[in-house]
């Protein structure tokens, strides 16, 4: 077990340079076995993820050298095999490799994939996908097998913008005859970073970044090379920590478009942000003032940042409240922050922040990858030292954390217990 150990109430100072995106690399990696060429992947964050995705294209077959943050993958020569319900369930982005092998072989058997339990997350949607693309999906407890004598194009209205079910569906897609049109799409950057990546592997996507993407069907895909996006998650938790504790901490490499919802609260709170083209500065304000946030899909407020922001709030004055409108269960760091000292009321969807509090240094538990974001921002700015016990969660999805913040003057260090 991991645990982290932070002393409060240091200044953040200096640059921290932000990675490649998590939810981008986790999707590019098994996209890539659609080539039947050499593919080379840049800008791979070094997180316990891309760990598990590279412990499944080994076990496939497929050839993989890391060197810094490039991957080279050659998978012309992988098998076909069933995936052990010991890795897939390692992580939700498991089910991408379902998706690339059905693409790609028309067969496949796999598990039910993990991820942080936030709520249910069923698949329905991309199995809805699979089914319209011609498959045949056959579920015996945990496990699938799925199974298409052709895969040809179709019409697939999501129920909702799924960002899993809308990769999934372009995975089947690129290599089924004809046209296929994704209505009610995700639109996250991800996406458009995965379309980008099979295109130039020679696939037919457009309207990736919108809500209907149109994908014709091609018989080979080759090699190519592409970069994973900056990690818009991964920079908004950063600003979030200067706008706590900075003092021009400076978050570069990032695409600000993609981080615009938080600039937009964080500007309505009061806190001092300067922009640049891939860059921002933040400095502390003494007095941040109270909003209201709603978790949406991209462009609106992410998820991903709700439980982050949640630490933020605490020090706002008056009261904010949160809606969390995707996941059912993404509440469990409210908690520890109360123990901590916050004042917040988990009220169905929506938590009410009152500020601002202290907060003193606890023991707290991270539950899930992003709550144990949130309390490490909280460490940072307790008074006293905090301990997060459970970071391995943190570790899945956040490159280098214990150094980057280090690097700009954070007390923390990363234990083994
Ligand atoms: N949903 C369904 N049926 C489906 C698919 C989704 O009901 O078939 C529901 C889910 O239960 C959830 C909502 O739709 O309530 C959104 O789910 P989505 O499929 O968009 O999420 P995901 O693809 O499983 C990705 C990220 C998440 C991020 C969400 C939303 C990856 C590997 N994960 O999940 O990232 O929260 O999109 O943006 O890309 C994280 O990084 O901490 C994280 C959880």
């Amino acid at each position: 077990m991991k645990r982290i150990r932070i002393e409060g109430g240091h200044k953040l100072q200096g640059t921290i340079r932000i990675s490649g995106a998590k939810n981008s690399a986790v999707a590019l990696v098994p996209a890539s076995l659609l080539s039947d060429e050499v593919v080379k992947i840049d800008n791979i964050p070094n997180i316990s993820d891309i760990d598990a995705l590279n412990e499944i294209l080994m076990y496939l077959g497929a050839k993989v050298t890391r060197t810094g943050e490039l991957m080279t993958i050659d998978s012309s020569s992988i098998i076909n095999k069933e995936i052990p319900e010991e890795i897939s369930k390692k992580l939700r982005a498991s089910y991408y490799f379902m998706s690339s092998l059905l693409g790609k072989y028309k067969h496949v058997e796999m598990y039910f994939p993990g991820g942080c339990a936030i709520g249910a997350r069923p698949i329905d949607q991309t199995l809805k996908g699979y089914r319209a693309l011609g498959a045949t999906v056959k579920e015996e407890g945990n496990r699938f097998t799925i199974d298409a004598d052709e895969l040809h194009g179709a019409e697939v209205y999501l129920d909702m913008p799924s960002v899993g079910a809308t990769v999934n569906t372009i995975l089947v897609a690129v290599k089924a005859k004809g046209e296929t049109v994704i209505e009610n799409a995700a639109k996250e950057p991800e996406i458009v970073n995965v379309a980008t990546f099979l295109n130039n592997m020679g696939a037919k996507i457009t309207g990736a970044g919108t809500s209907t993407i149109r994908i014709t069907g091609v018989d080979y895909l080759g090699s190519c090379f592409t970069e994973v996006i900056p990690d818009r998650i991964e920079a908004g938790t950063y600003m979030i920590a200067g706008a706590l504790m900075g003092e021009n901490l400076r978050i570069e490499n990032i695409i600000t478009e993609h981080v615009d919802s938080l600039i937009n609260k964080l500007k309505e709170m009061g806190v001092s942000i300067k922009e640049e083209r891939d860059a921002v500065e933040i400095t502390a304000v003494e007095k941040m003032k109270g909003v209201r946030v709603k978790t949406l899909g991209y462009p609106g407020f992410p998820t991903d940042l709700q439980q982050p922001l949640t630490t933020l709030l605490t020090q706002c004055t008056g009261t904010s409240t949160l809606e969390e409108t995707i996941y059912e269960n993404r509440f469990q760091n409210v908690p520890y922050l109360v123990n901590m000292g916050a004042d917040i009321k988990i009220d169905g969807k929506k938590i009410r922040i009152q500020g601002p509090n202290p907060l003193i240094g606890s023991n707290v538990v991270a539950t899930d990858l992003r709550a144990g974001a949130c309390l490490v921002l909280a460490g940072l700015k307790a008074e006293g030292e905090t301990t997060i016990d459970n970071v391995e969660h943190v570790l899945r999805g956040y490159e280098n954390i214990i150094e980057k913040l280090t690097n700009v003057g954070a007390k923390i260090v990363l234990e083994e217990i």
